[in-house]
């Protein structure tokens, strides 16, 4: 039995994490949250007693020594706030995880670290699918908090011992991804935000011409990408792409959940396409996805 910790617990992937490894392990898990961006409600339903949730942020931690892994979650993950409030997301995506190396390294301790970074780290690439020896190019500063934090990792494992593994989401969809309590809801997964306009009588508003396209993955297979990193004894220190290894554009994707759709101004910041070549996971994680969209949007259209 493994003892483990989930940064940002309530969030929306860390929720769905948790019951992930719940179902599928005989773990215990602590899970931290500050409430930040997530919710109670999201983990308010687990009621099973290898659970043990922390209502505090990952500064207030001082010892990891129990734990053999670290599923690091937590974050402000949205691309146009970090653009405004740029200390309260360096705080959050570069300090916080810095702030849990340096404990690994105070007490000589190295639990496995699966890092949620980002394939917004890309930016807009040259090379479609887009493969892990892709340049990083940030187009945002939360896109850059999560480079830097993979290039810390990369300098600081030459003088420590550290064990990690970068998962570079695409885009994650699936239950709980929409928090309408949320203050920065607007700049939600698209899926999410889509299903609640047309559950709630609202037109679909489409960035730009909609032209865009995402590479969409269900939570449930970025959960067990996580669960399989953490399986490896190994030290991998590298980084993966967790996507679909498909595209869709933002306006195909509207028009399968609403026939009413406006279109509004193009945001800055954020990548033209995003398609994952996934090779390398399924190589060295033995993972490879298993959900499609348009089942769960099918799912959620009809319930
Ligand atoms: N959802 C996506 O589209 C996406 C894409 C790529 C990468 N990621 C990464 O995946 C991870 C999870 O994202 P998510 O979509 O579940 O976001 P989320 O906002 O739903 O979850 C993040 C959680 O972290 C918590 N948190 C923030 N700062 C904290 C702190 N200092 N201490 C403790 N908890 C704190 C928040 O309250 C929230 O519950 C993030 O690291 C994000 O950067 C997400």
């Amino acid at each position: 039995m493994r003892n483990v910790l989930i940064t940002g617990v309530a969030g929306f992937i860390g929720s769905n994490l948790l019951d992930y490894l719940l179902k599928e392990t005989d773990w215990n898990i602590d899970g931290i949250d500050n409430l930040s961006t997530g919710r109670l409600n999201n983990i308010e339903h687990v009621k099973d007693v290898r659970f043990k949730f922390i209502n505090d942020s990952v500064m207030s931690l001082s010892s990891l020594r129990k734990y053999s892994a670290v599923f690091h979650l937590a974050a402000l993950p949205r691309i146009q706030p970090s653009f405004e409030l740029i200390i309260e997301h360096i705080n959050a995506n570069l300090i916080c995880t810095m702030h849990l190396i340096e404990i690994m390294i105070k007490e000589n301790h190295y639990p496995k670290l699966i890092y949620s970074s980002s394939s917004a780290i890309y930016g807009t690439p040259e090379n479609y699918p887009t493969n892990e020896n892709e340049s990083a190019k940030s187009l945002s500063p939360y896109a850059y908090q999560k480079e830097e934090v993979e290039k810390y990792l990369k300098l600081l494992e030459t003088r420590y011992p550290i064990d990690y593994v970068n998962l570079r989401y695409f885009n994650p969809y699936g239950p709980r991804s929409f928090n309408p309590e949320n203050k920065f809801n607007a700049y939600s997964s698209v899926v999410g935000i889509f299903l609640y306009r047309k559950k709630n009588g609202m037109p679909l508003l489409v960035t730009g011409d909609g032209s865009q396209r995402r590479d969409f993955i269900h939570v449930y297979d970025v959960a067990r990408a996580n669960y399989m990193a953490s399986l490896k004894k190994e030290r991998i220190n590298s980084s993966f792409n967790i996507g679909h290894g498909s595209t869709l554009s933002v306006i195909d994707l509207a028009k399968m959940i609403s026939n009413e759709i406006e279109f509004i101004p193009k945001r800055e910041g954020e990548s033209e396409i995003t398609y994952a070549d996934i090779t390398k996971a399924k190589e060295y994680l033995d993972w490879s996805p298993k959900f499609e969209l348009v089942d769960f949007i099918n799912d959620e259209l009809n319930n």
